[in-house]
């Protein structure tokens, strides 16, 4: 571990959450190059739906999409944590065929990801004017924005589940605030269903959602020189249908300390002691609208899969900035 290396949010943010109880981790630093490997397996593993759901509607749906957002006048997509693109090509493609010229800003914390997007979407599309950006779109957000350019902003994936109440409500008043009123949102909201589906989606038979969780004690080791020992944790989902949550959770398998030399701190954990790494919160309609309404903002149209377990919606700025 190299001193000049170590990203200081990420060691405080690491501090921070280990001292909290209970323990918890941000699932924002699950996204190393290893991560966004293991999440591009996720997404194409049997039991992970979302993606295809989401899939299913943005190749279905996407004309409609398209047309709803080019009906507002000229505009650049901004994209809130992309990932790989993996289904973007399809509204991409939709909004193209409407003839309407866009600039294309997908924003993630990720540079390796942001490459992998590139190779998926560029080489079939070379009318697309793609303005990537690494970092973090909470920045990106806050920065001036530029005079005379509509913005569609696109939170997909129902990135939105994975911010603990009432950040999720914070961050959405973010979006809000550094919207002008012809602007939208394009917001992926997983809903709920059966426990049992929404269970296995994150328990898979293959064991890559268990990896996943675990390389990010991996990226702890790494980055900030500590000694986490991998099969000292085991991964534990968990899913209340009551309030929608599903939580993921690394357990100490037995007593352990963990040092973590960039903080100069051991951590004791006790047999069976979780550390909660992930919130992905599921949806019904009552919950969208409160979250919409206290966020300043008004559902304007409502795109499901043929199941009904996800949707895609477009959401219109209201009320005073
Ligand atoms: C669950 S993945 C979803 C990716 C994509 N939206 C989708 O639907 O497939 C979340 C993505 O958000 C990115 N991300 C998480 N927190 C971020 C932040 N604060 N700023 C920018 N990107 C972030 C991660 O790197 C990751 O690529």
């Amino acid at each position: 571990m190299d001193d000049t290396v170590i990203d200081r949010e990420f060691a405080e943010a690491v501090r921070e959450g280990l001292h909290q109880r209970p323990r918890r981790l941000s699932s924002r630093y699950f996204y190393d190059a290893r991560g966004d490997r293991l999440f591009q397996r996720i997404m194409a593993s049997p039991e992970y739906y979302p993606t295809d759901c989401e899939r299913e509607i943005l190749r279905e749906r996407g004309p409609e999409i398209a047309r709803a957002i080019v009906a507002g006048g000229v505009f650049e997509l901004v994209e809130l944590g992309a990932g790989d693109g993996s289904k973007m090509g399809h509204l991409l493609d939709a909004l193209h065929a409407e003839g309407t010229a866009f600039v294309y800003r997908p924003l993630d914390i990720s540079p390796h990801v942001l490459d992998l997007l590139a190779e998926r979407l560029c080489p079939q599309r070379p009318w697309l004017d793609m303005q990537p950006w690494a970092g973090n779109y909470m920045d990106w957000l806050a920065q001036p924005r530029r005079p005379g350019v509509r913005r569609v902003f696109a939170f997909m994936g129902s990135n939105l589940g994975n911010f603990e109440p009432p950040a999720d409500r914070d961050f959405l008043r973010e979006i809000r605030d550094s919207m002008s009123a012809d602007d939208l949102l394009l917001i992926g909201l997983d809903l709920k269903k059966s426990p049992e589906v929404i269970r296995a989606a994150y328990d898979d038979e293959g064991g890559v959602t268990a990896k996943f969780n675990l390389n990010l004690l991996r990226r702890i080791n790494r980055e900030l020189g500590a000694d986490f020992d991998l099969d000292g944790f085991s991964h534990r989902p968990e899913y209340d249908p009551d309030t929608g949550a599903a939580l993921s959770y690394l357990c100490s398998e037995r007593e352990q300390r963990v040092r973590i030399d960039a903080l100069g701190e051991t951590f004791a954990f006790v047999q069976g002691e979780c550390i909660r790494t992930e919130i992905s919160q599921k949806y019904d309609d009552a919950l969208i609208a409160e979250l919409a309404a206290a966020a300043g903002f008004e559902v304007t149209a409502d795109f499901r899969d043929r199941r009904g377990w996800f949707t895609d919606q477009l959401w219109r700025p209201i009320g005073p900035g």
